[in-house]
């Protein structure tokens, strides 16, 4: 059924089939692990790995776009990242311009709109201004939203929430009791997307890590987690579709019976 996946990689199901008349999920996040593995094992630089992961980027927007999702939030940048060697650091703060430079009149043709979360604003300014730039290109297409996790930690936007929150208590706009799951929602980095959307209906990790590395700790709360083997340059939109078809077989509950 899905022949791209060796036999020796475990958790593969020829039974599963995407349905395309069946539920998709309407936000997606990504955790794009598995750059550096791929270049080693083809004896390249690790940023060779990380050209390649840009690649796949392409193929999965194009795919996760053309199949109906609403928002697809790929984590392209941790907080964290920035203890990588500086040559590395330098290369991926680089590869947003490359992207977007090549990639914006795709994303138009295809209706996507470009938007990030993170602490965009402390990124070299040349990083920024091909991330600015492509919001703009991109700003009036109605159709899916690619988000970018750019220097963004899961930990750190809940202090940052907590604290715009803690304000609003002390400025008196805002009473205690009052913080509401609803009022964190709002001022969440996902804050901007309609409420349908905020929270990933299914996080997909590539590379056989199995673990969610600070990444939206409080929209991650009720998702579908799917892990694969596949490293993410070799992810595409027929692992996508994989993916999607193994949430389509799960029983979302939320606490339910
Ligand atoms: C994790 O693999 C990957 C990253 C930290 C960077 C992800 C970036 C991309 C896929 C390209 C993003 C593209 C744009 C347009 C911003 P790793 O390096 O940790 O791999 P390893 O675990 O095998 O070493």
């Amino acid at each position: 059924m899905f022949p791209w996946f060796s036999k020796k990689e475990k958790k593969i199901d020829s039974e599963v089939k995407f349905e395309p008349e069946g539920k998709i999920p309407k936000h997606i996040a990504i955790i794009m692990d598995g750059n550096g593995r791929w270049a080693s094992k083809r004896k390249l630089p690790r940023i060779a790995g990380h050209k390649e992961g840009m690649e796949a980027v392409k193929k999965v927007t194009t795919a996760a776009s053309k199949l109906g999702v609403k928002v697809l939030t790929l984590y392209a940048f941790s907080t964290e990242n920035w203890k990588r060697p500086d040559k590395e650091v330098k290369f991926l703060m680089k590869l947003p311009i490359d992207f977007f430079d090549h990639f914006v009149p795709e994303l138009v043709k295809e209706n996507v709109q470009v938007k990030t979360m993170g602490y965009v604003e402390n990124l070299p300014a040349h990083t920024q201004d091909a991330v600015i730039n492509a919001i703009e290109k991109t700003k009036d297409n109605t159709g899916m939203i690619l988000n970018f996790a750019l220097n963004y930690g899961g930990r750190a936007e809940l202090l940052t929430t907590f604290q715009l929150l803690a304000k609003e208590v002390k400025n008196e706009n805002l009473s205690p009791l009052d913080v509401s799951e609803e009022k964190v929602n709002d001022a969440l980095m996902t804050g901007f997307l309609e409420k349908e959307f905020r929270d990933p209906e299914l996080l997909i990790r590539t590379s056989g890590e199995e673990r969610i590395s600070n990444f939206l700790l409080w929209q991650l709360a009720y998702s579908e987690f799917y892990f694969t083997e596949e490293l993410w340059p070799d992810f595409d939109g027929k692992s996508l579709k994989y993916a999607i078809a193994i949430f389509q077989k799960r029983n979302r509950r939320f606490g339910g019976l």
